[in-house]
């Protein structure tokens, strides 16, 4: 989730640009960079990695001249966070750049017919390939023969035949040294937004990044473009052909905008799960084979092949992701998981399999006990695949194979969409490892992708109860004790939705395998306690059923999750939430969704500190 800002105008670019990027930081940065057009048609292009700050140094010491330019702040998700990687990225020319938001699922395959064609490139990123793809179109009107009025409509359709080859999410901005009255933009599946000022134009990952200046908006549609110039903004399909949009005006102040006209970063976080799980996906699903994610992770068929045994470490809700993904891995994979508190394995004395392989999951990548138990692990002379959601951070640094989730930063304490993004990580890994060991066979991966690719959707729907979890929360949000309860691949959604409602309502709740209620818990059951019952779809939905009847019994008030078309709950839950079918071992990522929701309508009604609560890090670097 990157920041990108663009201006045309009449003003000096570089003030603009850098004032765009600080109001942008909230959507993350491990680097950053400008690239500023002069008069002569020069490019003056400056990039750093870190902190915005770092790069406002070398502006301030070298401040690019000229009345267009992009800037960009980068949340890594190809290519280690360093200057060669930052954007601004230009083709062999150095007179084209391009910044980006998003990621392109094919640059493999393009970046090496691009090299095989000549092309040098500079950096490990999906996005150069963008520019020297534009270079490639440009080449028929190269050495000086197109006149300049020609050069814009030029550069206009090598943009539009270039999108025609990549596949993926992209908010583009791209400026060409020689038209440097021009700013043309691109957008699928990844924000972008143009401001219209007077005398001047903006494009942006987000409103912030120019609400000082205008609240003249117009939001891009996938596959559209824009041609950005001083005097005004044109828009067009990919496909060709002008597009008429109208602007809208923001109201929002700034601190509204940077949470999307969200009361908090979580809320906002929860409901951008379906793009968050839609780009960890994104480029992981096909082409349906063993080994598939080799290009991108290192974990080849044969790496995947050798794991006899899968050791899942991490911490809070990622355990709880690693718990979902001891179910996903024996399901599809046939080989034994365990999922484990890094707290707790890293001062056992562990007796790991030597051809173990070992999966740390961390939003942060920064939590101390699962470095620690990451270490363990290897000093023992085993291979680490990390689920985490920062490039460079310490866990990407110590891992041998990185799946990363592309979720974006993650600000709310209480994780949400890194732990969605987390089970489908978990969920592509478990199906590489079913098809790397021919447990799972191409039709049986082909099912289960058909129920991926339909998530996001799933997920769009189900934040549809948001008003029915609400009414819930008003009811109930004085209770002092909440019981959690599930099963089987569900049994972890019970300790998670426990967690989410705990740690930032403060009110006790536990979380519990539904199994065990007659071992205890249900003695702590009445008519004070409500109690919620994950009872989607399952192969042990009948034994839900009579766990949801024992808590009724004893007085319990039952909010019971459960799959569109089941009947059976009717008469015995209190209150029902219904959710959209999906695969068995899917109902995970789409039964979180209610319950991070009633968790924070909760809080929120008690007044806390939803994104800061009391007494919590985001990320717990000390043990
Ligand atoms: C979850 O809502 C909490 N914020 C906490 O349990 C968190 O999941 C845990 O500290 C692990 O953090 P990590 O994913 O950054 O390693």
């Amino acid at each position: 989730m990157c920041g990108i800002i663009g201006y045309v105008g009449g003003r000096e670019a570089t003030p603009v640009l850098m004032e765009g990027l600080r109001r942008l930081e909230y959507r993350g940065y491990d680097s950053a960079g400008v690239c500023v057009a002069d008069a002569k048609n020069e490019l003056h292009l400056l990039r750093a990695v870190g902190k915005l700050s770092k790069l406002d140094e070398k502006v301030r010491e070298d401040t690019p001249k000229g009345k267009v330019g992009l800037g960009h702040s980068r949340w890594a998700t190809h290519g280690k966070p360093s200057e060669d990687n930052a954007h601004p990225h230009t083709d062999c020319t150095g007179k084209l750049v391009v910044i980006h938001n998003g990621i392109i699922e094919n640059y493999l395959e393009l970046k090496a017919d691009l090299q095989a064609a000549g092309h040098q490139f500079r950096s490990e990123t999906d996005t150069e390939v963008v520019a020297h793809l534009i270079e490639e179109g440009l080449k028929p009107f190269a050495g000086g023969r197109a006149t300049p009025d020609l050069k814009e409509p030029m550069l206009f359709e090598a943009v539009r035949k270039a999108f025609l080859k990549v596949r993926g999410a992209y908010a583009i901005a791209i400026l060409w040294a020689e038209t440097p009255g021009m700013l043309i933009a691109v957008k699928t599946a990844s924000p972008l937004v143009v401001g219209l000022g007077e005398g001047e134009s903006f494009l942006a990952s987000d409103v912030p990044a120019f609400l000082e200046h205008t609240r003249k908006a117009v939001f891009l549609e996938d596959g559209e473009m824009a041609i950005l110039k001083k005097d005004g903004v044109s828009f067009f399909k990919l496909s060709g052909g002008k597009v008429e949009k109208k602007p809208q005006t923001i109201a929002w102040d700034r601190a509204m905008a940077e949470k999307a006209g969200y009361r908090h970063f979580m809320l906002k976080e929860i409901h951008e799960q379906p793009q968050t799980v839609a780009d960890t996906l994104r480029g992981r699903l096909y082409p349906l084979k063993a080994g598939s994610l080799a290009p991108e992770t290192g974990l080849t068929s044969e790496v995947l092949s050798k794991a006899d045994r899968i050791e899942l470490l991490a911490c809070g809700t990622a355990h709880h992701a690693g718990l979902i993904g001891k179910y996903l891995i024996e399901h599809f994979a046939g080989i034994p998981a365990e999922a484990e508190m890094a707290s707790e394995f890293r001062y056992r004395d562990p007796v790991l399999d030597p051809n173990a392989l070992v999966v740390a999951i961390s939003q942060s990548g920064e939590t101390a006990d699962t470095l620690s138990a990451v270490k363990l692990a290897k000093g023992r002379g085993l291979r680490v695949v990390s689920v985490c959601n920062c490039l460079g951070s310490a866990l990407s640094r110590e891992a041998d194979f990185n799946l990363y989730t592309h979720c974006g930063p993650e600000f709310g304490v209480a994780s949400t969409k890194a732990f969605t993004g987390q089970l489908a990580a978990l969920a592509v890994f478990a199906m590489q490892l079913g098809l790397s060991r021919g447990k799972l066979s191409e039709p049986e991966a082909r099912a289960f992708v058909d129920e991926l690719v339909r998530l996001p959707a799933l997920m769009r729907q189900t934040l549809k109860l948001d008003a029915q979890v609400l009414e819930l929360a008003k009811r109930y949000f004085r209770v002092r004790d909440f019981l959690y309860i599930g099963r089987h691949v569900n049994y972890p959604i019970a300790l998670e939705g426990a967690l989410k409602l705990k740690e930032i309502s403060y009110i006790h709740a536990e979380g519990y395998p539904a199994g065990e209620m007659k071992h205890g818990p249900i003695a702590l059951i009445d008519e004070t306690m409500p109690v919620v019952a994950v009872a989607t779809e399952s192969s042990v939905l009948e034994k839900m059923l009579s766990n949801v009847e024992e808590a009724k019994a004893r007085g319990a008030i039952v909010i019971a999750l459960c799959t569109e078309g089941e009947k059976r709950l009717v008469g015995r839950a209190d209150h029902i939430l219904t959710l959209p079918k999906t695969h068995e071992f899917l109902y995970p990522i789409l039964n979180a969704v209610p319950l991070q929701l009633l968790a924070y309508h909760i809080a929120n009604l008690l007044g806390c500190d939803v994104d800061q609560p009391r007494n919590l890090a985001k990320s717990v670097t000390v043990e």
